[in-house]
């Protein structure tokens, strides 16, 4: 199969990519613009570790410009990942447009130029987001969208565009609200990481709503699990799924596993951020229906292995 995943440096796309390219027969494409939004040395490193594999091609490319037509021009994939986007909510309050930029007109150009006779199916990036400071835990895909943030109405709108895009390519878009996905090679600006790097620098962890609010923590083994079987399930009607462990946990409780691996960390309490929810937790019924049953990871059996893993890496200057 010839899989399109784009955002391929990142975090969920480089896991989704090493996962399939076990499987011989699978072709993949990757892109990504290496935006600076975090490292470019850690996105780098995943794109080098990718390429180890023969059947991965890469070419840096953004998927605002002119340049994408060209790129996208008689490759005819048959699945299309898109996770390429402008992710955090935080960031969504100092810098709008970018959301509106890559998350809205980068999607639209994607699917503007997409030709492709043999296209069977797009799988595309939603996010927890779009549900806001709900009140109904857990939330499922039914509750009312109602995003605190240009990210989440960012995501909002690619689930509305996706309707479009569906028909016009006569293809299924299948939209997946990840709720906070965590593993090894993950995102530096998101929680676990965050702690491990400021800790490792001896720094102060500026620590919101004295740590009281919940997180519906999801493994990325889970997510590219859960993604490669959508991936081959045949499905003719577009569709949304909470990609979610549907087990919230205390970011206080988090902080004390950490803690209890690595030292006391040093905190210095800040107010609740403007941009954040304060609790996520859904419900993944929907999701686990469609894929095979499976056992979700153990949370801390997990956080030791980030740990681990990010004690073992000398070149600190990837975060
Ligand atoms: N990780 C999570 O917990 C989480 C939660 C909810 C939603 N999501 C969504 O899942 C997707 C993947 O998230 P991630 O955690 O891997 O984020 P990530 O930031 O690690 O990956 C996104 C990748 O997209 C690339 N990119 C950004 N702008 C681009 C552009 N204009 N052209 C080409 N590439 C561009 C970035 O360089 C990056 O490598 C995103 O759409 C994100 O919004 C992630």
């Amino acid at each position: 199969m010839k899989i399109l995943i784009t955002g391929a440096a990142g975090f969920i796309g480089f896991h989704l990519s090493r996962n399939l390219l076990k499987f011989k027969k699978n072709k993949i494409y990757g892109i990504d613009n290496f935006d600076e939004y975090y490292s470019i040395k850690l996105k780098k490193k995943r794109i080098e570790l990718l390429k180890k594999e023969k059947n991965f091609h890469f070419q840096k490319i953004d998927i605002t410009s002119t340049k994408l037509s060209n790129y996208l021009k008689n490759k005819n994939f048959d699945i299309i990942i898109h996770l390429a986007a402008q992710a955090g909510v935080r960031y969504s309050m100092v810098n709008p447009e970018k959301y509106l930029n890559t998350n809205i007109l980068g999607f639209a150009n994607l699917f503007e130029n997409i030709e492709d006779k043999n296209l069977k199916k797009v799988i595309y990036a939603s996010s927890s987001s779009v549900y806001g400071d709900t009140k109904t835990f857990p939330t499922n895909e039914k509750c009312i969208k109602n995003p605190k943030n240009i990210y989440g109405y960012s995501k909002v709108i690619n689930e509305k565009m996706s309707n479009y895009y569906s028909k016009r390519l006569k293809v299924p878009f299948i939209g997946l609200r990840f709720f906070t996905v965590y593993g090894v090679w993950g995102r530096p600006d998101m929680f676990i990481l965050k702690v491990l790097k400021t800790h490792s620098k001896k720094k102060y962890f500026y620590l919101n709503n004295k740590g009281n609010h919940l997180r519906d923590f999801t493994s990325i083994n889970d997510v590219v699990k859960i993604l490669t079987q959508i991936l081959n399930k045949k499905t003719k009607k577009n569709n949304i799924y909470n990609i979610c462990s549907n087990r919230p946990l205390l970011i206080n409780n988090v902080l004390a596993q950490i803690e209890k691996k690595v030292g006391k960390i040093k905190i210095k309490n800040v107010n609740r951020n403007s941009a954040d929810v304060l609790n996520t937790h859904g419900d993944n019924k929907k999701i686990l229906k469609e894929a095979n049953s499976f056992k979700l990871s153990n949370f801390t059996e997990e956080l030791d292995k980030i740990i681990d893993w990010f004690q073992g890496i000398k070149n600190k200057n990837y975060f």
